[in-house]
């Protein structure tokens, strides 16, 4: 699919976001290992998502959709079925991973593949800690690449200190240590997303936190009614289009404002921006809130270190943000970007060289001189959902017309977003 996208003189408007991806994941997979009955709501519209719910009923789970963004799933108590064919996780990685720590304690053979974007991304992270706690788990490429071949079986625990923060990985191991014969401990460098932690505790799991060290012990979960937030990584589309827009205002409504998913609005504060939170509360274990933002004169600073799990993200659409601002914006530490859907580093640099920005690739992260007047050109969302919404709001706010192709691809995280941003007037 081809958008066009055309500047707006004015931006107004109040937009509610699809569910939380990330929690709807948990939600649906913790669930599913769990005993008893739960209500899953606002669960994430997206296709990665709905991948998990696929494979999910492919392994046996009951799963009815009772209102448009509801649904009720009966756990199986850990006891799930032998998948009659190969699993597809389609462009989801957090489907993949975490699923492979399920399956992996299962007594049967899976096979989990995706599309071609997955199957290029790399599984020895999980495949080397899985092997070692006595999953048979390979992968192409020399155990590196999907699909993955798991027979599962009984695990032992395990000591690993993750290479990276990755909550991805993290939840893997953590998913896999609740059906070992002792205890895993798992230490990660930087804290990423905790939900599947938040929402281990909740549902009953011997899990403690240290710091960035888990201990997880064989457990067994009890279901446990969710109520998915906002996903915050969508709302980043509009929070930073309504900061630098020069005449904006924009609420955003029930946004996942958890500590380790809100380095956004962090870093977008240190740039300048307008950017308050209203109405903040706390729904099933999750941070919530409302986010309003005005027109703002951001500045170029650096983003790296310990903040880089807490953005990543959203550093595609931080990189429009810092074409606007006045300064240096740096970029580092963040070579996991290179390996996400796509290679967004050198994507994002690409596409908005093309619309006249000034991006340097670095080899982890990006140098971008701003602010720079951007003007519409063709351009590619190189298959990734997040590059995609990025360049559409670049081209909200460059002169003439921006052309997207490969625009479908929103759909892999929020179906409705062509629709929102048709809905900003101006
Ligand atoms: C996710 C973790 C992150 C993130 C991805 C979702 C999750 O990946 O980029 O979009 O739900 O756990 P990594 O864990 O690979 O960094």
């Amino acid at each position: 699919m081809r958008q066009g996208v055309t500047p707006r003189r004015r931006l107004d408007g109040d937009i509610s976001l699809p569910g939380d991806k990330s929690i709807s994941h948990r939600a649906a997979i913790l669930n599913s290992l769990a005993y008893g009955t739960a209500v899953i709501s606002n669960y994430g519209p997206g296709e990665d998502c709905l991948s998990t719910l696929r494979c999910l009923a492919s392994l046996g789970i009951e799963i009815t959709q009772t209102a448009a963004d509801q649904l009720t799933l009966v756990g199986s108590d850990r006891d799930l079925k032998e998948p009659a064919n190969v699993l597809d996780a389609g462009n989801s990685g957090t489907t993949m991973r975490l699923l492979a720590g399920v399956v992996a304690g299962q007594q049967f053979h899976s096979i989990l593949t995706g599309d071609p974007s997955l199957r290029s991304r790399p599984m020895g992270r999980i495949i080397e800690p899985l092997q070692r706690m006595g999953a048979t788990i390979h992968g192409r490429r020399r155990d590196t690449l999907p699909p993955l071949s798991i027979l599962g079986g009984t695990l032992q625990g395990l000591d690993y200190a993750l290479p990276v923060p990755s909550a991805q990985l993290k939840s893997c191991l953590l998913l896999a240590g609740l059906s070992a014969t002792e205890k895993s401990v798992i230490r990660e460098p930087t804290q990423s997303r905790d939900h599947t932690e938040r929402m281990l505790i909740i549902m009953g799991a011997s899990l403690t936190i240290l710091g960035n060290t888990m201990t997880v012990s064989p457990s067994r979960l009890k279901a446990q009614d969710v109520v998915v937030p906002g996903d915050i990584s969508s709302g980043a589309f509009w929070i930073v289009a309504g900061v630098v827009h020069p005449d904006s205002r924009l609420l955003i409504r029930n946004v996942g404002i958890n500590q380790t998913r809100r380095g956004v609005i962090d870093v977008l504060r240190q740039m300048g921006a307008n950017l308050h939170i209203k109405n903040e509360r706390v729904e099933g274990g999750e941070e919530v809130g409302d986010i309003y933002v005005t027109s703002s004169d951001l500045e170029g600073i650096e983003i790296s270190g310990p903040v880089i799990p807490r953005v990543i993200d959203e550093l595609p659409i931080l990189a429009v943000a810092a074409c606007f601002a006045k300064g240096k914006t740096l970029i580092r530490d963040a070579a996991e970007l290179r390996i996400k859907e796509t290679d967004r580093i050198r994507a994002m640099a690409l596409e908005l060289n093309r619309m006249g920005g000034d991006l340097q690739e670095t080899a982890d992260g990006l140098v971008i001189n701003g602010p720079k007047t951007l003007h519409g050109a063709r351009c590619s969302s190189h298959g990734d959902h997040r590059v995609a919404m990025s360049l559409a709001i670049a081209g909200l706010m460059a002169t003439g017309e921006t052309v997207i192709d490969g625009a479908e691809c929103t759909a892999v995280s929020y179906p409705k977003f062509w629709e929102h941003l048709e809905s900003l007037g101006g």
